[in-house]
């Protein structure tokens, strides 16, 4: 990683936190989010290029506000303060803050000085994010007003001596419009930067460090076929070539061919030591029977265990184990609650298991776009780079009640119509999920002149940025009507196909 250029971002709390260190990033400038209190020497350790604070929900005035230490101010480093960061600075540094009556929310029109060095380039008037209750009210010495709306008086401060700037809006968000050249302005115009973070150059010297970290010391890859895992183990295998050995456990709960095309990729395409599992059979006797869909997780989640267990003491002891960690899972927020993390049951919660030395987790500083976009400068296929998340314990939790094989081969048919007329009509990438359920229930049709009962076919697509709430898609009536047909006339089985309209919440996007 080229440190020399790094931004820190002060996390106070804000929604927006994360949005901020990817701008940054978008601008080819390295930035990591640390927690508030984080000590001066730790900040000079890093020896950043400059600092953002992001906005929060406190007010500075509160007992238990968060506060930075003061002496970030004396370092000679630029400091852009966004909403709560800029009510901060201006209490630390001597001026005051007040509190209206109302809130300010919404796109707003800010008058800014276009002269400033954080505005060339703007118009005077321009549209940005305003959502707060406190407002600077008198600047602290040396400051000077760079913006105003209609009712916050200092929208934008600068001090351009000591390079303290302060901005009341949220430049990081889409409604920003522009926002992105203010951050842009800080990172090139006030600190100096270069902009050499790029894709490429992060492959580049990951291929470097990981080749040194692991020289010629054994590696192992527990491969799910999914992005994550799969770009790591591509990266590493760039630095430790043979040395790398990738299980990938085919359980049979996989979508049709999805097992020989993740194969195909490794084994032909990048020449990966790949050892496939077949162990479909394993799994099924396990589930036989079970209803329960906790107990099915449970079940695909110890099985799993187990037979990479079993692999990984075919090989003995190795040097390191590779995880597909991303940075949205390892940023601390230091208010104590960590960033969004679904707690959810990733099949792969493994170390204790296998005899290693040590974890790699080359995607450990990277969010899911710079994973996708990372694998793409790797020479993995587009597809998979933007495949959609898919269940650790896969179709196990789309065939509802019990499992059988001949069920999975139903759902695995369904499911592959589906997923083949939503590309085909150029929806894959505007819908986030998307897949078919084999509901349990079977109900009366007729086929020729032959009376039916046989199973139907729940289709499932949802829109989510985060997978936690999210909304039914809106899929045009002629695409459902063509899988609906290609469906029950393709698939043995199936006579009756329903469309789910439910949004999350009240449901869940998986049916269990
Ligand atoms: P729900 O159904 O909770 O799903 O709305 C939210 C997201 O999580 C995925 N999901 C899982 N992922 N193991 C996983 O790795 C699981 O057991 C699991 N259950 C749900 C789901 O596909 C959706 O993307």
């Amino acid at each position: 990683m080229k440190n020399n250029e790094i931004i820190l971002i002060l996390d106070f709390g804000g929604q927006y936190n994360q949005l901020i260190a990817r701008r940054v990033r978008e601008c080819n400038v390295y930035s990591e989010v640390v927690p508030f209190d984080i000590s001066l020497e730790k900040i000079k350790e890093k020896n950043p290029k400059g600092i953002i604070f992001t906005g929060g929900p406190a007010s500075v005035y509160a007992d238990d506000a968060p506060k930075c230490d003061e002496g970030i101010f004396s370092l000679g480093i630029p400091v852009l303060g966004i909403c709560y960061g800029m009510q901060l600075m201006t209490q630390t540094l001597g001026g005051s803050v007040a509190r209206p009556d109302k809130r300010e929310y919404g796109t707003t029109d800010v008058q800014i000085d276009n002269t400033s060095l954080l505005f060339k380039g703007f118009d005077t008037k321009n549209g940005f994010l305003m959502s707060h209750t406190d407002y600077v009210e008198t600047l602290p010495s040396g400051f000077k007003n760079i913006g105003y709306t209609s009712s916050c008086p200092n929208a934008a401060i600068e001090n351009v001596e000591k390079n303290l700037y302060g901005i009341q809006f949220h430049p990081e968000v889409n409604n920003s419009v522009n926002g992105t050249l203010v951050i842009k302005n800080f990172l090139y115009n006030i600190c100096g930067c270069s902009g050499d973070w790029t894709m490429s150059s992060f492959v580049e010297e990951s291929v470097k460090n990981l080749k040194e970290k692991i020289g010629d010391k054994k590696v192992l890859c527990a491969l799910s076929g999914g992005v994550d895992s799969s770009v790591a183990a591509v990266l590493v295998s760039k630095a430790a070539g043979k040395n790398l050995t990738c299980i990938f456990l085919d359980h049979g709960l996989l979508r049709k061919n999805e097992g020989d095309e993740v194969e195909a990729i490794f084994k032909k395409q990048f020449d990966i030591n790949l050892i496939r599992v077949n162990c479909q059979e394993r799994f099924l006797s396990k589930l036989a029977g079970v209803t329960d869909p906790e107990r099915k997780r449970k079940i695909i989640g110890e099985e799993f265990i187990r037979v990479f267990e079993e692999e990984a003491k075919k090989i003995g002891t190795v040097d390191f184990l590779v995880q597909g960690t991303i940075y949205p899972d390892v940023i601390e927020s230091g208010l104590g609650k960590s960033s969004v993390i679904k707690s959810h049951h990733n099949v792969g919660g493994l170390p204790d298991y296998v005899d290693f030395k040590e974890i790699v987790e080359p995607l450990r500083s990277l969010f899911k776009d710079e994973v996708r976009k990372t694998g793409l400068e790797l020479g993995i296929p587009e597809n998979l780079v933007y495949r959609q998340p898919f269940p650790g314990p896969g179709l196990a939790i789309r065939v509802i009640g019990d499992i059988t094989e001949d069920k999975l081969n139903i759902l695995k048919e369904a499911d592959s119509i589906f997923r083949e007329e939503i590309a085909n009509a150029g929806l894959h990438k505007s819908i986030n999920q998307y897949f078919a359920v084999l509901t349990n229930l079977k109900s009366v049709g007729v086929m020729g002149d032959e009376r039916t009962y046989d199973y139907t076919v729940a289709l499932r697509a949802v829109e989510t940025t985060d997978f936690m709430t999210g909304v039914w898609s809106k899929i045009p009536y002629s695409i459902l009507e063509k899988v609906s047909s290609r469906i029950v006339n393709e698939v043995k089985h199936v006579n009756r196909v329903v469309y789910d309209i439910t949004s999350k919440p009240p449901a869940t996007i998986e049916w269990e």
